[in-house]
């Protein structure tokens, strides 16, 4: 039986979700047709206003644990959370803080994906005016990190083939699937021999080590020198040129 997925967009750019629908190896069409059923993901559905809210009021009066919750962007909680609406129940705005405390307790599984919704990203930096959290300061269950700007297609559908499949993977101790962010990107970098000889670019398009011009691989948890980006594996920031900016 294929997983089903309830997919919130709260506060965020839809970059996870573009990078979701841009999976290759399973696509789209294989993702929907053999491995989950996209129970609700406004990026794609065609229905708008009350039903499409009613396939969350089912699930939620509907048994437990029977759907994987996934949540792309921060949760704004100031002003009670109007700061981000997903439509309205019972005549009243039905906020994002709202429907996520509330479907996941009902969910098996909690997934953030992208850097918003695991860590805040851009939303939470300072002054962050309407006190937007990442999704596991806002509910008390365990959250599934997958983060990235956006995040992976590799990474979001691996980790959740795994859970619909043999349940919760190995995780690091933010919460991230090991099996994606188990060791930096210094680790397997392949400018690594240039750091550790000294030749280091002095600005951005120079093919050496980018360590003196921002890159924050050292401290970076992702598999992207040996995964790649973009089709087919095309290439990866140090890749072209471009210090990792450590956006998982
Ligand atoms: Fe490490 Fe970045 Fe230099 Fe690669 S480019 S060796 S990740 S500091
Ligand atoms: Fe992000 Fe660094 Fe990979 S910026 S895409 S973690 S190389």
């Amino acid at each position: 039986m294929r997983a089903k997925i309830v997919w919130l967009m709260t506060n965020s750019c839809a970059g996870d979700s573009i990078s979701f629908f841009n999976a290759l190896h399973p696509d789209y069409r294989q993702m929907a047709e053999e491995f989950f059923e996209l129970s609700y993901d406004t990026f794609v559905m065609a229905g708008q206003g009350h039903i499409a809210t009613g396939v969350l009021v089912e699930f939620l009066e509907g048994p437990p644990d029977s759907f994987i919750l996934v949540v792309e962007g921060s949760v704004p909680v100031a002003a009670g959370g109007l700061y981000c609406v997903l439509g309205h129940v019972g005549g009243k705005p039905w906020t994002a803080l709202q429907a996520v405390k509330e479907l996941a307790a009902k969910a098996r599984y909690v997934v953030a994906a992208g850097t918003c919704a695991a860590f805040g990203g851009p939303y939470a930096a300072r002054p962050n005016p309407i006190g937007s959290k990442p999704v596991s300061a806002v509910i008390p269950q365990k959250v599934v990190n997958v983060p990235g700007c956006p995040v992976h297609p590799d990474w979001i559908v691996g980790t959740l083939f795994h859970l619909a499949e043999y349940g919760l993977p190995r995780l690091d101790e933010y919460n991230r699937p090991i099996l994606y962010f188990g060791e930096t990107i210094h680790d397997r970098c392949q400018r690594r021999h240039y750091y550790e000889s000294g030749m280091f670019a002095q600005e951005p398009g120079e093919p050496w080590c980018t360590y003196k011009i921002g890159c924050k691989g050292p401290v970076t948890h992702a598999d992207c020198p040996v995964r790649h980006w973009c089709g087919e594996h095309a290439n990866w920031p140090v890749g072209v040129n471009t210090p990792c900016i450590g956006c998982t």
